[in-house]
């Protein structure tokens, strides 16, 4: 059974604490319309008040997008839309968030806009540099320090159960065999880690991607702050400069050309880190990346490329989604290959 989303908001327990914390009344606050996202999270755009002031609504977020938004957006200067108030605790956790205009679509990203969102990557990371033992950050997942071990667990498992996959679907499948045994070893490398954090550890957005920036514009923010860690910087920035050829067609992705090779982004955002107040070289900073380039293989690509096996009747099977939905494999290999040079 379906119910209107306008419905469900003016049923939703959180009304009232909404309209408290508005200063205004259960009745004047109205739906207005409903944005889709990815996640379990349900996001509106709401007006209130006698002057109709409109916000975006995040109801039932992460609990980390909520200490994201309560502790951080409210604190610091963040490439992130300004929270205008949000829930007490994280319970149920809600924001309710500035408006951003739309900006131009990733599809038309020119290289000025990858420019510009590189540098407001960078400012955000050297301002949250190495700080990652201060109060203000309890809370917020430490996965390649203090929880390691349980990352390292996870990037394990999710190469083993790939690495399967690859075998089973030799021939479909992007990435050989070969390849995630070569992850694997990285990993396992006793001098892994200090080469992963030889470049220190920032505040990371998590999931930072052409299609997460709104580009206004006045400003380049990033939205979907659900994943947000304590991470290497050179990882965030290996993952954007990733996913930069992606791009989403309906639910197809197509490829394209990346208009700028790895040393011209690092180069961009090395110098900004740096004016921004980051403290690392430029050396210390490429040894991190290119243990990082392990972890986005084991930590990104390897738990997304599942076929998501559909049983038919008749006992055949269907490779669909994720594999389908991709480019041939011949383009996604020489992706890959691309992206594992640059660990050597
Ligand atoms: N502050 C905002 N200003 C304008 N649009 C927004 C804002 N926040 C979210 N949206 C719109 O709502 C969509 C879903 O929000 P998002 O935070 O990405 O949720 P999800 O976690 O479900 O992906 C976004 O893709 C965007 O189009
Ligand atoms: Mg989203």
């Amino acid at each position: 059974m379906f119910i209107k989303l306008g419905e469900y908001l003016n049923k939703s327990p959180i009304i009232e604490e909404i309209a408290k914390k508005l200063k205004c009344s259960v009745e004047d606050i109205k739906f207005r319309k409903n944005l889709t996202g990815t996640s379990t999270a349900n996001v509106s755009e709401i007006t209130w008040g006698k002057k109709k002031k409109v916000g975006i609504l995040k109801q039932n977020t992460t609990k980390v997008e909520w200490l994201f938004y309560s502790k951080i957006a409210s604190e610091f200067d963040v490439p992130a839309p300004a929270p205008i108030t949000f829930s007490e605790s994280s319970d149920m956790p809600w924001i309710l968030l500035e408006k951003i205009p739309r900006g131009i679509h990733p599809r038309k990203w020119t290289k000025e806009h990858i420019e510009k969102a590189i540098k407001e990557l960078a400012g955000f990371h050297a301002q949250f540099h190495n700080q990652e033992s201060e109060k203000i950050f309890d809370g917020f997942r430490k996965k390649t320090t203090k929880e390691w071990d349980t990352t390292k667990k996870r990037l394990l498992e999710n190469l083993k159960r790939a690495s399967k996959i690859a075998v089973n679907y030799e021939g479909k499948y992007p990435i050989l065999k070969s390849e995630f045994d070569y992850v694997k070893k990285k990993l396992k490398s006793k001098d892994y880690l200090d080469d992963l954090l030889a470049g220190g550890t920032s505040l990371l957005h998590g999931d930072v991607w052409i299609y997460n920036f709104m580009n206004a514009p006045n400003c380049s923010c990033l939205l979907d702050w659900q994943e947000c860690f304590f991470g290497p910087p050179a990882w965030e920035l290996l993952y954007f400069y990733d996913l930069i050829p992606l791009l989403i067609d309906g639910i197809k992705v197509g490829i394209r050309v990346n208009p700028f090779t790895f040393d011209e982004l690092l180069k961009i955002y090395h110098a900004e880190f740096k004016k921004r107040g980051g403290k690392t070289t430029l050396p210390k900073f490429k040894q991190s990346l290119k243990a990082a380039v392990s972890f986005q293989v084991a930590y990104f690509w390897a738990k997304i490329l599942k076929p998501d096996v559909i049983h038919l009747h008749g006992g055949r099977y269907f490779i669909a989604r994720t594999l389908r939905l991709l480019p041939s494999r011949k383009v996604m290999r020489e992706h890959f290959k691309k992206l594992l040079e640059l660990s050597k």
